[in-house]
């Protein structure tokens, strides 16, 4: 069975050599090397070029090496094979270090502290507790929800907002449209990790942003279309909001001219937050290759329809 690798950001070489470590039969053609598309059974990717997949008549299934697969599924030509979008614990556990790193900087005040260093300005106040401070994360999957338990651990509050109600130990579960406004309302700490989907495109706007209390702050790790740039700016120029810390945006590379970069209440990470160590996720893949060889369903198959 052929294997088709294409990731413009993953190293090829060394997903190949984890991959035939665990399952020696696999052939694995790095893209654009691949041979007779026909040979090829299966796709490991990450941004394929629109119309790519659709050259290869005999794939089975397609494995997305991002959890967000919205670019994916949005190509019309994509064969109507089973995908999975990647679920791997070192993807997991970087997001939510990311996610408690951001919030622990703005609960303690270092974003305001790298701005008063700036003006030299000793800009003194108690540390507040992670008891008062309450966070609310949008998106309760399993980044969100690993998310959630490692904030729950260092003693914040937190409160999840997903399309279906969640139990989580400790969590406080709000779901659906009609329970938006009382999450957002009480979330001081605001962290987007919904999937990319028709629903939730724009959800960061004026009205969601209003609706968090005064003085919240926002990190989006989920996809930049999610957040509309003009009204966070709004709300920080207010003073409704105090800070951001953005790993994703609309265009990326964020464009030089994009004021987001000079402004002094935004932090911004160039789309980092979590990411797949081949060593640890190459387990999970061929797992989902053994299941795509015996016509059983994938691990983390994406609902179409859903668009996650
Ligand atoms: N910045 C980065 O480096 C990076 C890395 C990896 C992933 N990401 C982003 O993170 C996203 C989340 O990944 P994941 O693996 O946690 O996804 P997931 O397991 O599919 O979880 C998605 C969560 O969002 C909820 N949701 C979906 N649509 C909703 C809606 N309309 N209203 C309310 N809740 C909704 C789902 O609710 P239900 O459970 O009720 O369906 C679920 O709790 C990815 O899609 C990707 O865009 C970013």
């Amino acid at each position: 069975m052929a294997l088709m690798f294409l990731s413009p950001d993953d190293p090829a070489e060394l997903w190949r050599d984890e991959l035939r470590a665990r399952m020696p039969e696999l052939e694995v053609r790095i893209w654009p090397e691949v041979g007779d598309p026909a040979e090829i059974e299966l796709a490991l990717v990450w941004r394929p070029p629109p119309g790519e997949l659709a050259r290869y008549p005999n794939l089975k299934a397609i494995l997305s090496l991002g959890a967000g697969i919205e670019g994916l599924i949005a190509d019309p030509t994509l064969p109507e094979v089973p995908v999975a979008r990647m679920v791997d614990p070192s993807l997991t556990s970087t997001m939510a270090e990311y996610v408690l790193l951001a919030v622990l900087r703005h609960h303690r005040g270092f974003d305001r502290f790298e701005r008063a260093q700036r003006e030299r300005r000793w800009e003194f106040s108690l540390p507040p507790q992670p008891g008062d401070r309450q966070v609310g994360i949008m998106g309760l999957g399993e980044l969100g929800a690993a998310a959630a338990r490692l904030l729950l651990a260092h003693r914040f509050p937190v409160a999840g907002w997903s399309r279906t109600p969640k139990a989580i130990d400790g969590v406080t579960s709000y779901a659906g449209h009609s329970e938006l406004h009382a999450f957002l309302h009480r979330a001081e700490i605001l962290v987007c990790l919904l999937p990319l989907t028709a629903e939730t495109r724009s959800i960061l706007d004026a009205e969601t942003l209003n609706g968090l209390p005064h003085g919240a702050m926002l990190i989006n790790v989920a996809r930049g279309a999610h957040l509309v740039e003009d009204d966070l700016l709004a709300a920080l120029d207010s003073g409704h909001l105090a800070g951001a810390t953005l790993d994703v945006f609309k265009d990326e590379p964020l464009p030089p001219d994009n004021p987001l970069w000079q402004h002094p209440k935004v932090l911004i990470t160039p789309h980092v937050a979590s990411y797949s160590v081949p060593a640890i996720a190459a387990a999970g893949v061929v797992d989902n290759i053994r299941r795509a060889q015996a016509g059983q369903p994938l691990n983390h198959q994406v609902d179409r329809q859903r668009g996650y």
